[in-house]
């Protein structure tokens, strides 16, 4: 089983990434054979100062290592190593019906954001496709935001399979029910775009001040609070211990803790939950050439398998 998952460098890594996507890919390693790669060729639609998007991509690299993508049993890479993707992205668009893109959300919400409505960015999901495609991937761990993306992968790819036979491997997205829409400090979706994120390695106190910022309701200390209808309850679940949840919700329903001190709390939680990756992160930034190793090692293994599905590729379409 191949198991398949990209990730932008477009910023530093937030709570949602980690239990969105990157906690997932993290588990599965185990399970299969795991492909994960650092999407700078995407990230271009949005980043444009190349040094900006080289640290980023350095910055990413070395936060999925310090939470525990294993390099011996996964592949990772940075996507640009395999640059017949975007030979592949070039094949898939000349099957993709225009009304399939037209239809994706991700291009009207980053345009109607104020995002240049370039071709890349319309063009987006085809090289997504091609990501998934080219390393022949059954599984994708993606968070709810990237359904649509995997849905077109799919349509893409039964068009391939349709005009040139069965070439391509039809991938499913693993959605986990839980976790699939991490929320933000504002409710919304956790996202860089809506600056409501929860870094996994922010500064300490920035983050206690981001985390005591989190605008709640005007119920008075004694009242009873409703834990279902909470941001601060949503996040502490992800970070606490069953006990300290259970504790925390009895708290909110009998009243007398006002939102001050669980704001305390869902700091302490989430700062104890990243302990270890921050350690282990530590050590990766004090032996830079070591993660330059481990990409580098991540490419060359990738390339062999791209090249293999290319040659199938290319044969079937003509070009070879
Ligand atoms: P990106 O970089 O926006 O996000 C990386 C992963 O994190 C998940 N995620 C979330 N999950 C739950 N709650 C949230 N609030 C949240 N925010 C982000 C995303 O769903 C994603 O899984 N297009 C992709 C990168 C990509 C890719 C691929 C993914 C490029 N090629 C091929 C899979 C397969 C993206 O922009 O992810």
């Amino acid at each position: 089983m191949r198991i398949l998952s990209g990730i932008q460098p477009s910023g530093r890594l937030h709570v949602g990434n980690y239990f969105g996507m990157m906690d997932p890919a993290i588990h599965l390693q185990d399970d299969g054979e795991a492909f994960y790669f650092i999407a700078d060729y995407h990230s271009l639609t949005t980043v444009h100062s190349p040094e900006e998007l080289r640290e980023n991509v350095h910055n990413v690299a070395v936060d999925f290592l310090a939470c525990g993508l294993d390099p011996i049993k996964a592949t990772f890479f940075r996507q640009s190593d395999v640059p017949a993707v975007a030979e592949l992205s070039w094949l898939l668009s000349t099957v993709t019906p225009m009304g399939l893109l037209e239809r994706c959300h991700s291009y009207k919400d980053k345009t109607a954001r104020g995002h240049e409505a370039t071709h890349g960015l319309f063009a987006y999901p085809v090289l997504m496709a091609a990501d998934i495609l080219i390393y022949d991937s059954d599984i994708v761990p993606v968070g709810e935001d990237q359904k649509q993306h995997l849905e077109v992968t799919r349509d893409i790819a039964l068009k391939f399979n349709n005009r040139f036979g069965e070439v391509l491997v039809i991938p499913k997205p693993k959605i986990r029910e839980v976790n699939a829409k991490v929320p933000g400090l504002d409710g919304k979706k956790m996202s860089k775009s809506y600056g409501n994120t929860l870094e996994i390695f922010g500064d300490e106190k920035a983050t206690r001040k981001k985390i005591m910022s989190i605008v709640t309701d005007s119920t008075p200390v004694e009242a009873p609070k409703d834990p279902a209808d909470s941001i601060i309850m949503d996040l502490y679940r992800l970070v606490a211990s069953d006990a300290e949840i259970a504790t925390m919700e009895n708290d909110f329903k009998t009243g007398g803790c006002g939102y001050g001190d669980f704001k305390k709390r869902l700091f302490s939680a989430y700062w104890e939950f990243f302990k270890p990756m921050r350690e282990r992160r530590e050590e990766l930034l004090a032996d830079p050439g070591q993660v330059d190793k481990i990409l580098r090692q991540g490419a060359s293994r990738a390339r062999e398998t791209a090249a293999k599905t290319m040659e199938r590729v290319r044969k079937a379409c003509g070009i070879q």
